[in-house]
């Protein structure tokens, strides 16, 4: 059974002003099959932990690990640890002018299997996949995402999904702007993906209701780049109704209190040195 774990990580963004920590300590583990829901406020790192996992070259991993059935994802490139079978659902999917959907998911597979899919089989997958997802065939042949709609370029992310079989997948709202018929197909095709592979998704959200078709085993609380509480499903209906404030403050209390602690220690070897030295 594969089992993506994430050990203590910190990491940061390479940012104008330099160096910013943004998650600070986060411990997930995440088995095949499962699906992990992550919620939290807006800025506390979220995305950040979905570029950490993916590989993006701005997001320095500080310490801590990301191991794929105990192979460590953190020293590979982008593409190794597309290979080693994590994926990634962009919040904002990027366009890739000149390149046609057709292709890119083509070079994508090759890419991650080592081999070229026989085409006739491909293209039936090609085709029946984009058929359950509602996209129209003349989406084979634009360029990706270019000029796609938001909810478009949300299909298109689990279009590779079904097609590339990753053994885990981040998924960074690839809820939000979706009308509601799109959420349900979309949320199909990660079933479908779940059921076919055994998928394991980490699935980050704002609102439980995509929760209601890809049911989460667990929900974790995501404050301040770290995970602050983990529950079941009901988790995610208490957030929505009461908001993260408790969590929030509790965590800037802790935080205040480790600074305090910190400065107080600084003192204490500030006012001793003196003697030491004598
Ligand atoms: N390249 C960057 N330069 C400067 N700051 C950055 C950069 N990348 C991330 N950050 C900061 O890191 C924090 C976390 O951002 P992140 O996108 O991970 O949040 P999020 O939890 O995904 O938020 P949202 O719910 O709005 O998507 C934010 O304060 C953001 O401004
Ligand atoms: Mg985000």
């Amino acid at each position: 059974m594969s089992v993506l774990e994430i050990k203590d990580l910190h990491v940061s963004v390479d940012t104008e002003l330099g160096s910013k920590q943004i998650l600070r300590g986060v411990n997930l583990i995440i088995e095949q099959g499962q699906t992990h829901a992550i919620m939290g406020p807006n800025g506390s790192g979220k995305s950040t932990l979905a570029y950490a996992i993916a590989g993006h070259p701005k997001y320095h991993v500080t310490s801590g690990s990301i191991l794929l059935d105990g192979e460590e994802m953190t020293t590979l490139s982008v593409d190794a640890r597309a290979r080693a079978g994590l994926f990634l659902a962009m919040q904002y999917p990027v366009e890739i002018p000149g390149v046609t959907v057709t292709n890119f998911l083509r070079t994508a597979k090759t890419a991650i299997d080592g081999s070229a899919p026989p085409l006739r089989g491909w293209i039936k997958d090609v085709k029946s996949s984009m058929s359950a997802l509602r996209m129209d065939s003349t989406f084979a042949e634009r360029n990706v995402n270019e000029g796609f709609s938001g909810g478009e370029k949300k299909r298109n992310e689990i279009l590779q999904l079904e097609l590339l079989k990753p053994k885990f997948a981040v998924l960074d709202e690839t809820d939000s702007g979706l009308d509601v018929d799109a959420l349900k197909i979309v949320s199909e095709g990660v079933n479908r993906a779940k059921s076919n592979t055994d998928l394991g998704v980490l699935l980050i959200t704002h609102y439980n209701r995509i929760l209601r078709y890809i049911t989460p085993d667990f929900v974790h609380v995501f404050v301040a780049g770290q995970v602050v509480e983990s529950g079941g499903p009901e988790l995610a209906v208490q957030l929505e109704n009461e908001g993260y404030d408790e969590y929030v403050k509790a965590s800037a209390a802790a935080a205040a209190a480790i600074a305090s602690a910190e400065a107080a220690d600084a003192a204490v070897t500030s006012a001793a040195a003196p003697a030491v030295n004598a």
